[in-house]
């Protein structure tokens, strides 16, 4: 999701207290930043960040941190939170493919959400829950690994479904249709509400793995 131009955006991006710049220095001490010892849940393809706000604001004692590779998606994050004094969340701009460069041991769970599905079978290394990437996560992981995933996409679904179980996750509540099954407390992202909006069914699962 590529978004036009804001203007000011380097100077909203630079001036954000959410923003952390230069994110590989914190790796391998994440709980400095937050000066706490909680768990760091963090979202890969955060978009326009709705999701993770509103989970830092309904989860005080988890830390959160938001992941988006394109500025001019990230700073609609960063104008959202003009008004919001949350402690427990930092959004850091770059590509999940250099997510060793940042994290070390040191991740409870990943949320992907909505991630672009890469339809086209030459491009299957891209999707987020490719073996490529489920190798970075390995690293990144403080101890058991949990992936939670939400996407309209069937196609998506059912690759990482496949993937996740042949890397040895064990997974848990899935789900065809989201929005009406028994799971509460479900937040919404920007992708979801559009798509409930219309219609689409939501897939969701969980995954954890020792
Ligand atoms: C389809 S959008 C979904 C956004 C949001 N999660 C939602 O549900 O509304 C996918 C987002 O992931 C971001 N993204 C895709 N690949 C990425 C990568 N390798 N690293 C960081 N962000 C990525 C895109 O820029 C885009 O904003």
């Amino acid at each position: 999701m590529r978004l036009r131009n804001i203007k000011g955006v380097d100077s909203i991006i630079e001036k954000s207290k959410y923003i952390v710049k230069s994110p590989e220095k914190n790796k391998g001490k994440w709980k400095e930043v937050f000066s706490n010892e909680n768990e760091i849940h963090i979202e890969i393809g955060m978009g326009k960040g709705n999701f993770i706000i509103n989970m830092a604001k309904n989860n005080p004692n988890i830390n959160f941190i938001g992941i988006e590779m394109y500025d001019s998606v990230i700073v609609r994050a960063v104008q959202k939170l003009e008004n919001e004094d949350l402690l427990n969340l930092k959004l850091v701009k770059m590509d999940a493919r250099l997510i060793e460069d940042v994290f070390d041991k040191e991740v409870d769970l990943i949320y992907l959400n909505f991630s672009d599905p890469w339809p086209k079978n030459r491009n299957a290394k891209r999707r987020l829950t490719h073996k490529n990437f489920l190798d970075k996560y390995e690293n990144i992981f403080k101890g058991k690994k949990i992936i939670f995933q939400k996407t309209d996409n069937i196609h998506l679904f059912e690759f990482s479904i496949e993937s996740l179980s042949e890397y040895g996750y064990k997974l848990k509540n899935i789900s065809l249709d989201l929005h009406n099954s028994d799971f509460s407390n479900n937040i919404m992202t920007e992708y979801e509400e559009k798509f409930k909006n219309i219609g689409v069914r939501i897939n969701r699962l969980e995954a954890y793995k020792d």
